[in-house]
């Protein structure tokens, strides 16, 4: 099998293995037959080249790892849509398209590992393999599906599915109530435009990300689609120096405002947020408030101490904690637009999420 450096597939001993990071790889390397091509990692290019002008030479080292480093005949290629560990590892948009064509002409197997990137996160498509246009012939997907129930699913091209001969049994495989769940879940998806509301609030949320990259010279770039987006913090633009200090320091600022965001490994800061956030939502917290409270200096304070060597950002501690409930749950306020709960707006009227433009 083909996988991509810098991208996570899990805890298994397989999954493991298909994983490029070396923290995530417990009890050693299991599995001998996977090799790693180079990520679409366009900030930190493995090729030292401009997305410009690279035309995408990093889909074409699948091919050189397939004819150089396997029989030929590799069973699949494996990637995330966005690399969700690997810190929002964006493609470009030629990327899967091109790997896809080499993967076919191989005889291969496309899998698209959805578990972060699935059921409308990305914006307006279900998947986020859709925004490239490619049709994986096979799709993993989890999270949420279940919107915090457990639940893992496997879609496959019928030949494929059908190509599994042996016995199988799991003990919470298809369990009745996981399945009335998800199936609420896709409804609420569907009935709500969540994947529309997704691109929406994801717009919303770029552009104040964008306008805080003009600010602070810490964030090195920003990337990720609809609802899922991050920003690469790095200690200076031109040596782009990871800066793990300033990534805890926002994380940990971030949760003393009431919001969890994650801190991948190198540390990054992205943020996945689901797909009913508000653009109030998407405008309150870590990349907001802490980041701009330094106003007038171009260095927020967190960064500031971070910088200074502050564990953690302390006056943020001592401000009165904006609570997430109050802000979400109080109905309209006035100049703010509305804070409706989805299910306020099936007993009113009007509409909780701004309107989905075509
Ligand atoms: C992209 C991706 N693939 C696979 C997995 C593994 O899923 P699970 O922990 O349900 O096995 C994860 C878990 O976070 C993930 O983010």
């Amino acid at each position: 099998m083909v996988a991509l450096r810098h991208g996570y597939h899990g805890r298994t001993m397989l999954s493991m293995s298909l994983t490029a990071h070396s923290n995530w790889r417990l009890g050693g390397v299991h599995d001998g037959s996977i090799r790693h091509a180079m990520a679409p990692y366009c900030y930190r290019c493995p090729l030292g080249l401009k997305p410009e002008s690279c035309g995408v030479a990093c889909a074409q080292d699948v091919e050189e790892v397939i004819r150089t480093t396997t029989s030929g005949r590799p069973a699949a290629y494996i990637a995330e849509p966005i690399m969700g560990v690997g810190g929002f590892i964006t493609p470009p948009k030629d990327y899967f398209p091109a790997v896809a064509e080499i993967v076919r002409r191989h005889d291969a197997v496309f899998i698209a590992d959805e578990v972060q990137t699935g059921w409308g996160r990305t914006g307006r498509k279900w998947f986020g393999i859709e925004q490239s246009g490619v049709k994986p012939d096979v799709i993993v997907a989890a999270k949420s599906l279940g919107n915090g129930h457990p639940i893992g699913a496997t879609v496959a091209r019928a030949e494929l599915a059908d190509s599994f001969k042996g016995s199988t049994i799991a003990t919470f495989g298809g369990n009745p109530v996981t399945m009335a769940v998800c199936r609420t879940v896709v409804d609420i998806i569907e009935k709500d435009r969540l994947a529309d509301n997704a691109a929406v609030v994801g717009d919303h949320l770029r552009a104040r990300l964008d306008g805080l990259a003009e600010k602070h010279a810490a964030i090195g770039d920003v990337r990720g689609m609809g609802l899922m987006q991050g920003v690469e913090l790095v200690k200076d633009r031109k040596s782009k120096e990871p800066a793990p200090q300033v990534a805890a320091a926002v994380m940990e600022s971030a949760k003393d405002h009431g919001l969890i965001i994650g801190k991948p490994s190198p540390p990054r800061t992205p943020t996945r947020r689901p797909t009913c956030s508000t653009r109030p939502s998407a405008r309150r917290p870590a990349f907001d408030e802490p980041m701009v409270s330094g106003a007038g200096t171009h260095r927020c304070r967190v960064l500031r101490q971070a910088h200074d060597g502050h564990p953690r950002a302390r006056p943020f501690q001592e401000r009165a904690r904006p609570s997430p409930v109050r802000s979400e749950s109080a109905g309209s306020v006035p100049g703010r637009g509305d804070h409706r709960h989805p299910r306020a707006v099936e007993r009113g009227a009007g509409s909780r999420y701004p309107s989905p433009q075509p």
